[in-house]
């Protein structure tokens, strides 16, 4: 299958993989084939690429179901709750819904495989606690390259699942506005950190570790941050790790289309704040840990062919293996493959 931006579909193709709601909830099957109104509804949805099958390209698999299924899973217990905000407090139904959480955590933490595409963690919706589930997924893939011990794996992957928990403290109109916040809201917005912590602290028994986190999540190296201002290492490692994360999958799922980063874009702006906003050690494993081009996707590189992402090489996440299928005139040729760690002459100079 490869990866097609939603605006180049023109219908009739075959879904390669499930769609999600925001919820949890399956909206398209995979195998189902694309019309009009499906593709403007995944539009409206926030949704900017998909999977769909393609005859040069039926080597290429990328669905992990067991990770979807968990996801799944943990979208709808998240969404049981975040509803009830009653059950917030409830610490049978938080601990309950923990341990789902715990479940996910545990299979990436076995099954992490290097490179993981930056693309494929992404859930597309405009809800908060959707995108703590994707915080979550890549915290926990980072600290499992850091080798870090399994019980300290799980605190991250909680932590980073509650870090924004402090929003349901906060009134609907502040922590749903669309837009910019003016003085007075956005104080109150940057009180969620240490609403959340406060939160937890009363109703789970959880660690200082966790308790942390939530509080220091958007604390930056420089001190520039909040709430505190804390910096370098005064802010904790767990806090340091959730800080790239979220702000990976803040600056990529805008709710402006328009304005919303390209994986490979809020890659490169990860980098360029190391040292000042994130932890430079904790970047250098980021860049280790996930491949920028995922597999499926069509690229152009700098002698002009145009190919498609077909394997990852380890440790170089912006080289991977193309298969080329046009010419420098986007005309279509037999198939061959390109190993950009071998060839070191050419890069990637666009996402096409
Ligand atoms: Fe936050």
């Amino acid at each position: 299958m490869k990866l097609e931006f939603i605006d180049r579909l023109n219908g009739n193709e075959l879904l390669g993989k499930n769609i999600f709601t925001g919820d949890g909830r399956i909206l398209l099957r995979e195998g189902t084939r694309l019309t009009e109104s499906y593709i403007t509804k995944m539009r409206d949805m926030g949704i900017f690429y998909v999977y769909v099958e393609d005859e040069r390209l039926k080597d290429v698999q990328v669905e992990d179901e067991k990770i979807s299924r968990l996801k799944q899973t943990t979208l709808e217990n998240m969404s049981r709750i975040m509803k009830n905000t009653n059950m917030i407090s409830d610490k049978k139904s938080m601990s309950d819904y923990i341990k789902t959480v715990e479940e996910l955590i545990t299979y990436i933490q076995e099954n992490a495989d290097i490179n993981k595409s930056l693309y494929d963690i992404q859930t597309s919706s405009n809800l908060t606690y959707v995108h703590s589930i994707d915080v979550c997924i890549m915290a926990t893939f980072i600290g499992h390259a850091m080798k870090m011990d399994r019980f300290s794996i799980k605190e991250l992957g909680v932590a980073a699942i509650l870090h924004d928990i402090g929003k349901t403290q906060l009134p609907k109109e502040i922590a749903e506005k669309q837009g910019n916040l003016n003085a007075e809201e956005l104080a109150r917005f940057k009180e969620h950190p240490y609403l959340g912590a406060m939160l937890i602290k009363k109703n789970l028994r959880i660690s200082d570790n966790i308790i942390k986190a939530v509080q220091q999540h958007h604390e930056r190296m420089d001190g520039r941050g909040y709430p505190y201002g804390l910096e370098g290492k005064a802010i904790s490692k767990f806090a340091r790790i959730i800080t790239i994360s979220d702000v990976y999958d803040t600056i990529t799922n805008s709710k402006d289309y328009k304005k919303a980063f390209s994986p490979n874009d809020a890659y490169e702006l990860i980098l360029a704040g190391s040292g000042t906003i994130f932890d430079e050690n904790i970047v250098k494993v980021f860049r280790k840990s996930f491949s920028v081009y995922p597999l499926g996707c069509c690229v152009k590189l700098s002698n002009g062919v145009e190919g498609y992402v077909v394997r990852q090489n380890e440790n170089f996440p912006d080289r991977p293996i193309i298969r080329v299928i046009y010419d420098e005139q986007k005309k279509d040729i037999e198939p061959y493959e390109i190993d950009l760690v071998k060839s070191i002459n050419l890069v990637i100079t666009s996402v096409v």
